[in-house]
């Protein structure tokens, strides 16, 4: 029986990983090397990697950032800014047979206890290809404003920016 996957940490060594599964789950919206090694460098308490023995089955990918002003896709951040007031989900994928049983759900809610811990009171992300509806169901509500909707226009036509309150739970 394979082991079960268990989260941990990402670090440097996890980024060709990372973008492997990101190439192969998020298609067009997939992103590579550069970004994901700078979000584990600039928030390595907000990124994760789902780890079964030696196999990296799965990522999440989350910093401090400003609310209703996601980053561009590809875009490199440079810093984290002094300004940040929003958690920004970045980005999450699970290989197919590691998903299900709320596997995602407890990342995510365990990095929300890190915003939380550094005083976050909002959650954000962009849900890309109907993703939405799934974010819906762990307490994101479409958020997306006019302004928004052209910015995200290199997530698709589809792309939902979403917001959930952290704080009271
Ligand atoms: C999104 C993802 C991480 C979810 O993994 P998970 O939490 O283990 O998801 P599950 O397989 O347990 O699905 C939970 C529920 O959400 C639904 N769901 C999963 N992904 C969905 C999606 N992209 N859009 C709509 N619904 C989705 C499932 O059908 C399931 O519904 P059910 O409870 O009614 O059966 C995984 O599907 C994935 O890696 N997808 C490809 C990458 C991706 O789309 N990332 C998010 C971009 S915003």
């Amino acid at each position: 029986m394979p082991d079960q996957p268990l989260w941990r940490p990402a670090f440097l060594a996890d980024v060709a990983d990372i973008a492997r599964l990101s190439k192969a789950h998020l298609g067009p919206y997939a992103e590579g090397d550069a970004i994901f090694a700078e979000r584990i460098r600039l928030a390595p308490e907000g990124c994760f990697v789902l780890a079964r023995g030696p196999a990296i089955v799965g990522y999440f990918c989350s910093h401090p950032w400003m609310r209703k002003k996601p980053p561009a896709l590809h875009e490199m951040l440079g810093e984290i800014p002094a300004a940040s007031d929003c958690w920004y989900v970045h980005d999450v994928a699970v290989d197919a047979d590691a998903r299900g049983g709320g596997v995602v759900a407890n990342i995510c809610a365990r990095a929300l206890d890190v915003a939380r811990s550094k005083g976050f009171r909002t959650a954000m992300l962009i849900a890309v290809s109907g993703a939405d509806s799934y974010w819906k169901k762990l307490g994101f509500i479409d958020a997306t404003t006019e302004a928004l909707r052209l910015k995200l226009k290199d997530y698709g036509d589809d792309a939902v920016y979403m917001e959930r309150a952290l704080s009271g739970d």
